[in-house]
Order: C-alpha cells, then sequence, then structure tokens
C-alpha cells in the first residue's frame, strides 16, 4: 500500500484529478489517497493557501499528486508552487513533450523531455525597487555550482536510464557569462563523465528557433529555471498544447507530480478540461513509486483514447460531444 498526498487545487483541478484518480485506481495498485489542500480552495478554507495539514501530510508521505493552483493574489506567498518546490527541495522538474498519432500538428515526430533546474536561477525572488519611484527594478539569478551540477547530473541519468541519445544544455553564456558560463562550465564537465551519451550545447534563442524548425534534433533538453519554463510550453505546443504534458517535480527524498498548465477558471465547471495531462503526471508518479507495469498499462490506455479521438475534449476535436467525465471513463475502461 502506497500513501499520497493529493491535492485536487483550483479551478478545472479538482474535476481533472477526480478523472485521474480513477485511473489510477483502475491499474489496481494500492494507494491510500490522502486528500490536502492548497491554492485558493486552501485559502478560502484555512485562510493560507499552504495550510500546515498540507505540510504535514507531504512530510510523511513525500509523494504529492497535485492540480493546479490559482495564484492568490497578496496572500504572502509568490506562488504555492514555487514555495513548495523549494522547501522540499524539489530541484528537477522533468516535463516530456512527445507527438501522439491522433493529435494533428505540424510534426509527428517530436520527442523532447526538459529537464529544468527547480531551485534556483531567476525564479528566487530576490526583486526589488531601486528607486522611491518605483521606476528602476532589478531581479537577481542566482546559479550555484551544487545545484547546477545536480540537474545536469539528473538529466545524463535520466538520459541513460531512459535509453536515450543526447543531451542539449541551452543556456545564454554568451551574454551572461558568470550566472550562464557557470551552468554551461559545469554541464561540460559533467557531460565528460558520460562518454556513452551525446552533449550538444545551444544558446536559448537559437534553441527556439530550432525547437520549431527541427525539433527532431532534440532529446534530452537541460537548462536552468525560467528557460526551462519557457521552452516546456514551447514543446508544449509542437505536440499538441497545455492539455497534454505533465511535470515531475524530484527531489532527493520528495517528489510532487502535476501538469505543467494552470487553473484555467475560463473553462472550469464546464466538463471541458483536458484530463491527460494530469493523468500522464500520473503514470510518471507510478513510476517513480515502483508500479512501473501500472504506469505503462495508463500511458497505452490513454494514446488508445487519444488515438481514437471518440471520447475525448474538445481541444483535442472540436466536434466532440464529450468532456472531462467521458474522457476519464474511456481511459479507465482501457485501463481495466
Ligand atoms: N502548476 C500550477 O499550479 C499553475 C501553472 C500555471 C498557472 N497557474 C495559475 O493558474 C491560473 C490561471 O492561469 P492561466 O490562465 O495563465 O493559465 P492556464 O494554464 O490555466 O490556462 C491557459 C489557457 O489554456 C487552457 N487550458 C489550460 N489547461 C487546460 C486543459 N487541461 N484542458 C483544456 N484547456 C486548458 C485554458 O482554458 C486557457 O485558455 C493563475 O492563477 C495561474 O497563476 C498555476
Amino acid at each position: 500500500m502506497h500513501t499520497i498526498t493529493l491535492i485536487k487545487g483550483d479551478g478545472i483541478g479538482p474535476s481533472i484529478m477526480d478523472e485521474a484518480v480513477k485511473v489510477i485506481n483502475a491499474t489496481g495498485v494500492k494507494i491510500e489517497w490522502e486528500e490536502a489542500y492548497a491554492g485558493l480552495s486552501a485559502f478560502e478554507k484555512f485562510g493560507t493557501p499552504l495550510p500546515e495539514e498540507t505540510m504535514a501530510s507531504f512530510d510523511k508521505t513525500r509523494v504529492a499528486f497535485k492540480g493546479p493552483l490559482t495564484t492568490v493574489v497578496g496572500s504572502g506567498f509568490r506562488s504555492i508552487n514555487v514555495a513548495l518546490r523549494q522547501q522540499y527541495d524539489l530541484y528537477a522538474n522533468v516535463r516530456p513533450a512527445k507527438s501522439w498519432a491522433g493529435i494533428k500538428t505540424r510534426y509527428e515526430d517530436v520527442d523532447i523531455v526538459i529537464v529544468r533546474e527547480n531551485t534556483e536561477g531567476l525564479y528566487v525572488g530576490l526583486e526589488h525597487y531601486l528607486s522611491p519611484k518605483k521606476d528602476i527594478a532589478e531581479s537577481l539569478a542566482v546559479v550555484t555550482r551544487t545545484a547546477s551540477e545536480r540537474i545536469v547530473e539528473y538529466a545524463f541519468q535520466y538520459a541513460r536510464d531512459n535509453n536515450r541519445k543526447k543531451v542539449t544544455v541551452c543556456h545564454k553564456a554568451n551574454i551572461l557569462k558568470f550566472s550562464q558560463g557557470l551552468f554551461l562550465d559545469v554541464a561540460r564537465e559533467v557531460a565528460a563523465r558520460y562518454p556513452d551519451i551525446a552533449f550538444d550545447e545551444k544558446i536559448v534563442d537559437a534553441a527556439c528557433m530550432h525547437m520549431v524548425m527541427k525539433p527532431e534534433q532534440f532529446d534530452v533538453v537541460v537548462t536552468t529555471n525560467m528557460f526551462g519554463d519557457i521552452l516546456s510550453d514551447l514543446t508544449a505546443g509542437l505536440v499538441g498544447g497545455l492539455g497534454l504534458i505533465p511535470g515531475a517535480n524530484i527531489g532527493a527524498d520528495a517528489a510532487l507530480f502535476e501538469a505543467v498548465h494552470g487553473s484555467a477558471p475560463d473553462i472550469a465547471g464546464k466538463n471541458l478540461a483536458n484530463p491527460i495531462a494530469v493523468i500522464m503526471a500520473g503514470a510518471m508518479m507510478l513510476s517513480h513509486i515502483g508500479e512501473v507495469e501500472a504506469a505503462e498499462k495508463v500511458i497505452k490506455a490513454v494514446e488508445k483514447v487519444v488515438n481514437e479521438g471518440i471520447y475525448v475534449t474538445p481541444d483535442l476535436n472540436p466536434d466532440s460531444k464529450y468532456g472531462t467525465i467521458e474522457m476519464g471513463n474511456a481511459i479507465a475502461a482501457a485501463v481495466e
């Protein structure tokens, strides 16, 4: 029996997470779901977007499955997602984007995994105004050798474990010679320890162009926090959109699985939200807890339903009469 902290989240969160839990339970893996709250729903219930009860659950289970959270403006937290990543040192953000046979896009052969440094860079929160008039602002990017080394190591080890051939480091060391220069230097050092994996370097702006023109030249991509944030939305666009991309936040002794997209208030409560991203995040979580066979079952079931194109949400097929619940039911049935 596994115990997992379940945070359904806000907006479309509860509806897509209910479908994801249904699909995971259909694999037969025994999971005790410990429900906890974060984001707007927690703020309304407990007066804080990150209650102690939620942290206590995650402290114990060390695995969380989380729906998207609406950012609560003026709550004292910049972002609950960033707070959780920093608190549990979830340093590796892994975001795979793969073409689907049943989803028409410009390319058929995209298979890119973005490995994003998740704890530092420009997202450390060191920002302020430099003048009383607030007409000059400064944001600091922090890059450390330790964090750079562990994320690049993670990317190479991921490539080796998942039978992937190449790691590309995306950087801006030509301009940001210190922070990005350090990241690139460390990437080169780590790459030398993995002679079995090809290594490539790309300046991030050129990488964006290459990714939209020739995505097949990318395999695993490792990069700093903000570039990873941007590049992973770019790769989402290459394979059919944000509703499809899962994300794993991995630390040394804790992990959190979620979709890349947000709480989509514009479509909440309408049975329109695509549950694929959280279901695929659930598959990543099953692998993480050692239930590899169940993870494969989930992926195959999702592929079947998406590629048949019948029980899918309207973002995948505008003529579809079906929505979130019907898609979840079809995937759960395919798992069984
Ligand atoms: N990991 C997270 O918890 C996370 C990530 C991003 C944004 N957010 C928060 O979510 C809220 C809304 O943000 P936003 O509108 O900028 O981004 P969003 O990702 O919620 O939505 C962007 C667009 O994509 C669509 N979309 C998103 N997920 C979809 C799905 N599963 N199926 C179909 N369509 C989908 C939405 O309808 C919207 O048109 C904000 O409060 C933001 O801070 C949270």
